[in-house]
């Protein structure tokens, strides 16, 4: 398996990173150690979290995901055998990306993760309240005593990547050298409109919404399909004729390479220029396997563009 630099950074991960935000909402801790487990056997090592996964579910502890991974990783002694990517705030939480707000949620995180440091550190939501120089310099000591090894950016615009970066040199504070935007073959346009900072600034890009929710994996095809999940309802906005188009195209290149959608759409997201790797979450040990086949995949030119011209 290839594996790829994030940006200019020192950190190297193989083409897939494992999403959280179902650790605590539609897996519980049991499974979840389960499917963490399936995952580095399989020979990965990247694991996005953060502060508010899933905070949205009625009765939750704050940030039961970063709980559940914490655990895992104490229970395997494992680590530093892991990449531990996780985020603070976004603009509409208390503090959003103020300097009190980013140090005390840090410190939360670490808490829950049982750990000393993080992989990776993302702004989750641009927070326009707040000066880039603010949070940047929140971070600086956090870099500086090797508590965060890479700083990223979830969530902004080409334009707020362009004046944080600027910021960071003109400051000397650090830098963000990954971005984490939704991408997939549904969802393209976010992505499209950052190609040009991602090239100019040398930065690495982990993809969410890999799968649209569950939608590309091709199990909801009608409306009497959305209760197959929890998330089923989040899948339903896709169900119309592009999602129709790219279904169909999914159809064929599964077919012809003797692989799911799910597995395909993967595989053409591993294939995209400027992306380093999708991020996609589990509900199973199936899942995850099935996962591992789609990056491990390699689609034809021709199959390639059979997708891309899908998804226009
Ligand atoms: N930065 C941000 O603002 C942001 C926002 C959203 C997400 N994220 C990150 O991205 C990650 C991925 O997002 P996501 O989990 O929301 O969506 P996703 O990866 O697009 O969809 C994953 C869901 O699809 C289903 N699935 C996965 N593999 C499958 C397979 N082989 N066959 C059938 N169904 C399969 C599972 O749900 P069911 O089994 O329940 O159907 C799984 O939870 C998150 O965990 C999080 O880390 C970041």
């Amino acid at each position: 398996m290839d594996r790829r630099p994030i940006g200019r950074s020192e950190l190297v991960i193989e083409p897939l990173v494992l999403g959280g935000n179902v650790f605590g909402w539609t897996v519980d801790e049991k499974l979840g150690f389960e499917i963490l487990d399936a995952y580095v056997e399989e020979g990965f090592t990247a694991i996005d979290t953060a502060q508010g996964y899933p905070n949205w579910v009625p009765g939750n502890a704050p940030g039961m995901s970063e709980t559940i991974i914490g655990k895992w990783m104490k229970a395997r002694g494992n680590r530093e055998a892991v990449h531990i990517f996780t985020k603070v705030n976004s603009a509409n939480q208390p503090g959003g990306l103020g300097a009190d707000a980013v140090a005390k949620g840090f410190e939360e995180s670490l808490g829950r993760l049982q750990t000393d440091y993080v992989d990776v550190y993302f702004s989750h939501w641009p927070d326009p309240k707040t000066s880039h120089e603010e949070t940047l310099g929140a971070y600086d000591p956090m870099v500086r005593a090797g508590k965060v090894r890479v700083l990223g950016a979830s969530n902004y615009t080409a334009e707020m990547v362009e004046a944080a970066q600027e910021t960071a040199v003109v400051k000397s504070l650090p830098r963000y050298d990954v971005l984490q935007p939704r991408f997939n073959l549904y969802d393209r346009e976010e992505f499209d409109a950052l190609h040009d900072v991602i090239k100019a600034h040398e930065m690495g890009t982990v993809v969410y919404y890999s799968l649209a929710s569950g939608f590309l994996t091709g199990k909801y095809r009608s409306k009497a399909d959305f209760g197959k999940s929890p998330r089923g309802s989040g899948a339903e906005k896709y169900l119309d004729a592009k999602g129709e188009k790219i279904l169909a195209a999914l159809d064929a290149v599964s077919k012809a390479n003797d692989a799911t959608p799910a597995e395909v759409s993967l595989a053409w997201l591993v294939a995209q220029p400027g992306v380093t790797a999708p991020i996609a979450s589990a509900t199973s040990v199936e899942q995850v396997k099935s996962l591992a086949r789609g990056v491990r995949l390699k689609l034809s030119d021709a199959d390639l563009k059979t997708l891309t011209d899908a998804g226009r």
